[in-house]
């Protein structure tokens, strides 16, 4: 774990779900109170809010997963099936220090196949998830690896083809979260001044873990009106008047966020996908595409006690044609509420937080084209996803440009495993490349009419890995292929 100056301690802490017990213990402030078994008495007192819970902790080192049918809760008062990590939803947070081995046991209580995927996480491939590896019901997988790679935020989640959208909307998804020392050395926030935030959109109601797609979902992808995180609906975190930390991953079907502050105050952008950017980048509002996170700061110092600030997801349009006509709506994402604990004064950010080597020029390119068939169907390069097809052959430790182009009118974001790439240009469309997309990636949102160049180099490891569309109606409609380094 983190070791660097404590925050003060006297805020209380939620408390995780856990399937059993207590929902949350909130403090005052914009919070109610409730405990497992209270009766529903009238308006529900948080005016809407649940306490976003902080998922439980899991070493790298000896971690299980034990993915099974459970309960998840929404809301105070609300159970709904589901299928779940360790019966959480998000499943166990796994941390790791840069330089530990990792060894994690699957083991699949499912009534169908399924195989976990470290998203972001460059591990050797047959620890990588592919889906041809998905293991029936009661069979085990055992995973071992390296974490040997920048601090950063990233995620686990299933890959079994065809049911990764299925799987990931039933509950199954948790946080994986890399430290080293160039990280520690900033001492950014941490304990409860660090927030892990899952984003999904989903039904209210009883409906809100089912998986049901209509086939215009399955088009444009699965999108819904009510703003989750961590599983909970319209989650709200009680602040002291300090700098927060916040990773967010964007765990959705298919949703886009743009991230903006409610008081109209920039976000502090910090890191990305593969980890730290080289300097804080201040932006006014984040395109965040499905399986892409963004680390940032939000400052609530000077938040008078009793006052909010929401992170939202500002509207957007897409481009004149584009057909996913619900993406860009407005939602408030997550409440930062001040409670009267203390505030705080955080030594200035670092001007400087990490180094970026740039990748060389590319010896090669490869151009890969996502478009929609006549009859519907989400395609790579004219393709649909084979098992057993390899589709490209990439020699390893040659950087190489890849040119992602959108032929379709719907947005694609765009995700290699295996390696972290560097965003050279978008050209047409939103037609810039932000601040915020510096660095590492490993997912990059290619809406209609753009093309965007990245660089890649796989360093690591030979072997088969994937390129895919992140929206998860495509990429189980087939947008995704096989990619072997050799
Ligand atoms: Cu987050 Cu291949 O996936
Ligand atoms: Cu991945
Ligand atoms: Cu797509």
């Amino acid at each position: 774990m983190a070791i660097s100056p404590a925050p003060p301690v006297t805020r209380r802490r939620f408390i995780g779900l856990t399937a059993t017990g207590v929902a949350a213990v909130a403090g005052g402030g914009a919070q109610g109170l409730f405990g497992c078994g209270d009766p529903p008495t009238g308006p529900d007192p948080s005016g809407g809010r649940s306490p976003l819970p902080a998922p439980r902790i899991m070493p790298a080192s000896s971690g299980s997963l034990v993915a099974a049918p459970g309960t998840a809760r929404p809301a105070a008062r609300e159970s709904v099936s589901a299928w779940l990590f360790d019966d959480l939803m998000p499943g166990p947070t796994i941390r790791a220090r840069r330089g530990e081995a990792a060894t994690i046991r699957l083991l699949n209580r499912l009534p169908e196949p399924t195989i976990v995927h470290w998203h972001g996480v460059q591990v050797p491939a047959a620890a990588d998830g592919h889906p041809r590896d998905a293991i029936p019901p009661g069979a085990t997988y055992d995973y071992a690896f390296p974490v040997d790679q920048r601090a950063g935020t990233f995620w686990y989640h299933p890959h079994p083809h065809h049911r990764t959208g299925a799987q990931i909307h039933r509950g199954l998804a948790g946080f994986f979260i890399i430290s080293d020392d160039e990280e520690d050395a900033l001492t950014l926030p941490i304990g409860e001044r660090e927030i892990l935030l899952l984003l999904q959109d989903r039904d209210d109601g009883p409906a809100a873990y089912e998986y049901a797609p209509t086939s215009a979902d399955l088009h444009t992808g699965m999108l819904r009106d009510v703003p989750y995180g961590n599983g909970v609906r319209r989650p709200t975190v009680e602040v002291i008047g300090a700098r927060y930390r916040l990773r967010l991953v964007n765990g959705s079907q298919s949703r886009i966020y743009r991230l903006g502050l409610g008081d109209g105050r920039p976000l502090t952008v910090i890191g990305n996908d593969g980890g730290l950017l080289p300097a804080p980048a201040e932006v006014d509002d984040v395109y965040l595409g499905v399986g892409e996170r963004i680390d940032c700061l939000v400052d609530c110092a000077a938040l008078p006690a009793g006052k909010a600030v929401i992170l939202k997801s500002l509207p957007f349009d897409l481009p004149a044609g584009a057909d996913a006509s619900t993406q860009g709506m407005a939602m408030d994402l997550l409440e930062l509420a001040r409670g009267d604990g203390p505030t705080w004064s955080d030594p200035p950010l670092p001007a400087t937080l990490s180094t970026v080597t740039p990748l060389g020029p590319p010896v090669a390119e490869r151009v890969f084209v996502f478009s929609t068939d006549p009859g519907g169907a989400h395609r790579i390069n004219g393709r649909d996803f084979e098992m057993d097809r390899i589709d490209e052959q990439v020699p390893l430790g040659r950087v190489e440009r890849w040119i992602l182009r959108n032929d379709s009118s719907l947005p694609h974001p765009v995700h290699v495993h295996g390696t972290q790439f560097q965003i050279e240009s978008r050209v047409g469309g939103r037609a810039t490349v932000y601040p915020y997309e510096g660095g590492w990636k490993d997912t990059v949102l290619v809406m209609p009419l753009e093309t965007v160049a990245v660089r890649v180099r796989f360093e690591r490891y030979r072997g088969v890995f994937m390129l895919h569309c992140h929206n998860l109606q495509h990429e189980d409609g087939g947008m995704m292929l096989n990619l072997e380094v050799i």
